[in-house]
C-alpha cells in the first residue's frame, strides 16, 4: 500500500485518520509541530516533528518518505481566537497551505485531501447546506479556510494537483476502542465541555442564546463522528485515483441537534447533571447548520457508521473518563 503524509496527524481528526489509514494497510507518516497536537496520539506510524511553513523541513520529509498523497489537517481552529489574532490564522492556515502545496509541486506529489469546514459558508440562508452555496465566511478562521480552498483550486488548475476538499460540520466522538479522542486546549466544542462539567472538571456550561428561531431556541448543529470523518479521508484517497482534479464535499449526518439536546444526551449517558446557564448570543453564530452530504454518499460512497447521537456522545464520554491529563506535546 502507500505512504501518506498526514500533516497535523497528532491532532484530533488527524490521529483518528491515521488509525483508519493504518488499518487499510497504508503507512501514515505524521507531520506535526505539536503546537496543539499530542505526541501520544501518534500511534499508527512514524512522526516527523516540524512546521509546515518550514520549506527545508518539508524538503527532508518529502525526500525521506516519497509519499503518494498528502492529507492536510494542520491549522489553527478556534474561531474566537481567529477574531483576536487573524495574523496567526492567515499565517498558519493560508501561509502553511501555500508552503505545503509549493513543496508538493516541487517534489511531484500531486494528490491532496484538505480539511475544510462549514465555516466557509458563513450564515447560510439555505439549509441543509450543499456544495453549491457561495462562500461567505464571517470570521478570519472561515476566511482562512476559504482562501486555502481557492489556492488549492488554482494549484490544481495550474500545476495538476488533484484535490479533494472535505468540509466537516461538527466533528465529535472518539475512537470506539478508546485509544485516542478529542483534546483541544482550550476546548471550545460543546460535547467535551458538557462532559467536563459532568465529570466535575468545570463548574458549568454556558449556552449562548436561547431565542433563536429553532425548536427550543438554542443553536442547532450537525454532529458527525470523527471515525466517520476519518473513513471519508480513506475514500477520498481512493477517489483521487480517478479523474478528479478538484472536488469539495460537505460531511455531516444531515440531522441537527440543539445545544439543549446535546446536554440532555450527555446527562443521560453520564447519569449525572450538567450545570448550565444562559448567556447572550455570540456574534456570528448561525442558528442552524446541517449538511447535505448526498454528493459524498454518491461520489465517495461515504456511509457514516456512527450516525446516532448516543454513539457519538457515548464514545466521547468513555474517552474523557479514561484520558490521562497530559500537557500539549
Ligand atoms: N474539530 C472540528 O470540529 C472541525 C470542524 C471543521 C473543520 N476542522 C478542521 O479539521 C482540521 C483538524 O482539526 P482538529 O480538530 O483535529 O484540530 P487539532 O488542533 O486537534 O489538530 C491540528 C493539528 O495540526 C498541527 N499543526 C497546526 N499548525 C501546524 C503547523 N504550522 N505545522 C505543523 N503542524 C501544525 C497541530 O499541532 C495539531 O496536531 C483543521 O484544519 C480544522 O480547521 C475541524
Amino acid at each position: 500500500m502507500s505512504v501518506i503524509l498526514v500533516v497535523g496527524g497528532a491532532g484530533y481528526i488527524g490521529s483518528h485518520t491515521c488509525k483508519v489509514l493504518r488499518r487499510a494497510g497504508h503507512t501514515p507518516v505524521c507531520v506535526d509541530n505539536l503546537g496543539s497536537g499530542y505526541r501520544s496520539a501518534v500511534k499508527y506510524g512514524p512522526l516527523e516533528v516540524g512546521d509546515l511553513r518550514d520549506g527545508a523541513f518539508l524538503d527532508g520529509v518529502f525526500f525521506r518518505w516519497r509519499p503518494e498523497a498528502v492529507i492536510h489537517f494542520a491549522a489553527h481552529i478556534e474561531v474566537a481566537e481567529s477574531v483576536k489574532r487573524p495574523d496567526l490564522f492567515y499565517s498558519n492556515n493560508v501561509g502553511g497551505t501555500l508552503s505545503l502545496l509549493t513543496k508538493m509541486v516541487e517534489h511531484g506529489v500531486l494528490n491532496l485531501v484538505f480539511s475544510s469546514t462549514c465555516a466557509v459558508f458563513g450564515l447560510p440562508e439555505v439549509v441543509p447546506l450543499t456544495e453549491t452555496l457561495p462562500h461567505a465566511p464571517i470570521n478570519p478562521y472561515g476566511a482562512s479556510k476559504s482562501m486555502a480552498e481557492r489556492i488549492i483550486a488554482d494549484f490544481s488548475h495550474a500545476f495538476g494537483i488533484r484535490a479533494v476538499v472535505l468540509r466537516y460540520f461538527n466533528a465529535s466522538g472518539a475512537d470506539p476502542d478508546g485509544e485516542i479522542g478529542e483534546r483541544h486546549d482550550p476546548e471550545s466544542h460543546l460535547i467535551p465541555i458538557a462532559i467536563e462539567v459532568a465529570l466535575g472538571k468545570r463548574d458549568k456550561l454556558l449556552v449562548f442564546g436561547d431565542d433563536y428561531a429553532t425548536p427550543d431556541g438554542t443553536c442547532v448543529r450537525d454532529y458527525v463522528h470523527v471515525v466517520d470523518l476519518a473513513a471519508a479521508h480513506l475514500l477520498a484517497i481512493d477517489h483521487l485515483k480517478g479523474k478528479t482534479a478538484f472536488q469539495a464535499f460537505n460531511l455531516g449526518n444531515g440531522k441537527g441537534y440543539s445545544v439543549l439536546e446535546i446536554i440532555s444526551a450527555v446527562e443521560r449517558l453520564a447519569g449525572r447533571p450538567v450545570a448550565r446557564s444562559f448567556a447572550p448570543r455570540r456574534a456570528g453564530d448561525p442558528p442552524l447548520l446541517v449538511a447535505d452530504s448526498a454528493l459524498a454518499r454518491k461520489r465517495l460512497g461515504w456511509r457514516p457508521a456512527f450516525p446516532d447521537l448516543d454513539q457519538i456522545v457515548g464514545t466521547a464520554w468513555r474517552w474523557h473518563c479514561n484520558v490521562m491529563e497530559e500537557p500539549a506535546a
